[in-house]
Formats: C-alpha cells, structure tokens, sequence
C-alpha cells in the first residue's frame, strides 16, 4: 500500500523545508498542495477572473489544466508546458490565494488531484487540510505551527533570498496572518489540527530537529528506507 506522510499548518510553519527532507530522506515523493492553489490563482489572476467573486472562479477552475508529474524528488507542476517558478510565489499571489482556496470547485479539483498522486508511489504532502480531508486516514499526520513572529520572520527571509519581493517583517507578518485568517475560519476543509495528528511547534527548534520528531513518529516500517544524512 502507498504511504502518505501529511503535514497540516499555516503558512511559515516550516512546513516545505520539513517535508522536503523527510520526502528525500526516507525517499518519499515530495507534495507542495499550496502550489496547486497559488496555480489555480495565477491562473484565474492571467484570465482576468475576479478573485473576488466565487462563481466565476468555480467556472474557470474547471478549465485550468495542471500537469502533475514525478521529478527530482518531487511531484512537478505544468500549465500549458510550463513551469510556474517563482510567478506563483508573488505578494500578489499570496494576497488572492486564500480567496481562490475557499472555492469548493477548487478544493474538489485540487483534491482530486492529490488523491490521483499516490499512483506514484509513497508521499510527503504539505498543506492546510491534508490530515483532515484529504488524506485524512493516514497513520503519520502532523500538524505543524510556530508563532507568528517566527513564521513572519523566516517567510520574510525566503521571499528576500529567493529574490521575490522585500517587504518589512510587520507587513509579511500582517499578510500571513489575513491569510490565516481566512484558511481557518472558511466553510470548506479550513485549517484546523485533525484529531490524532501529532502538534509540533517549531518555533524553537532547528529544521534538523523537527525532521528527526517527525521520522521518530513514523509507523513502524516505514523509516526503512531512511537514507543516510
Ligand atoms: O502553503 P501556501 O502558502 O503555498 O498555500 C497557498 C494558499 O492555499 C493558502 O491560502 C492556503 C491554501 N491551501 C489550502 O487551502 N489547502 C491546502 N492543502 C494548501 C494550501
């Protein structure tokens, strides 16, 4: 049977960083969902569809084509042939997301997808509501959080390093938590910790240290084809 590592949090929890290296150390498929979202986003952003308004949104979605292929340790994401890049990592992408992401015609697209995955092989997939709808049977589900300070603080970091924008910590700060509020409170699949997930907070610890809690909380089996660090 496929296994599916799922990890649940908001944004800046560490959440792409964490499930990166699990997927490459235990040799698992690495899954970013949020970029199924941010796809979704740019794409309706591209054909002038107002963000703001759900039925149009429900329309489009259902002719946004994304390839979803295995590569590099990771599932790869087309639209038309191309990789989105950083196109899909914008302040303006970030700010309609969570709008696009309430969507029931969009989760139901996304989710589909996501389940299509596991044809594969074994899985790491990050996201908001992964361990309670998606997969929500999964013996290895994780919520995944740390404060606000330090999310704001380490998203801020990578939009700077990845050369994406350079806003001040208090306004990534004040984005990432308007996109919170809006993943946990909407009516469809909202962020929340599922029942039975294991709650890391990491805003203590090293990226090294939260790997190591979630390979420790690992069926048993399933560390076995842990790769050496
Ligand atoms: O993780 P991220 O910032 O790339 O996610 C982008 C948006 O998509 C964010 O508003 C949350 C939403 N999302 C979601 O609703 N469900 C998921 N499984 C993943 C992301």
């Amino acid at each position: 049977m496929v296994k599916v590592i799922a990890i649940d949090g908001p944004s800046g929890a560490g959440k792409s960083s964490v499930s990166r290296i699990v997927g490459e150390r235990l040799g698992f498929l690495h899954v970013d969902s949020g970029a199924l979202y941010r796809i979704m986003t740019w794409q309706c952003l591209v054909r002038g569809v107002d963000t703001d308004d759900p039925s149009a949104v429900a329309a489009e979605s259902g002719k946004i084509d994304i390839e979803c292929r295995p590569e590099g340790g990771a599932i790869a994401y087309y639209v038309g042939g191309e990789a989105p890049g950083n196109r899909i990592r914008t302040p303006e992408i970030n700010a309609h997301a969570s709008k696009v992401a309430t969507v029931k015609e969009v989760r139901d697209k996304v989710t589909a997808l996501l389940r299509g995955m596991t044809a594969h092989g074994d899985l790491v997939i990050e996201g908001r509501d992964i361990t309670t709808a998606v997969f929500p049977d999964s013996p290895a589900r994780f919520y995944l959080t740390a404060s606000a300070e330090a999310r704001a603080r380490r998203r801020q970091k990578e939009e700077v390093e990845k050369g994406i924008a350079n806003q001040s910590a208090e306004s990534v700060k004040a984005s990432l938590l308007a996109r919170d509020a809006i993943d946990s409170t909407r009516k469809y699949a909202p962020l929340r910790k599922a029942d039975g997930a294991l709650e890391i907070d990491s805003s203590d610890m090293t990226l090294e240290q939260v790997v190591e809690t979630v390979i420790a909380a690992l069926p048993e089996g399933w560390r076995a084809a842990q790769k050496a660090k």
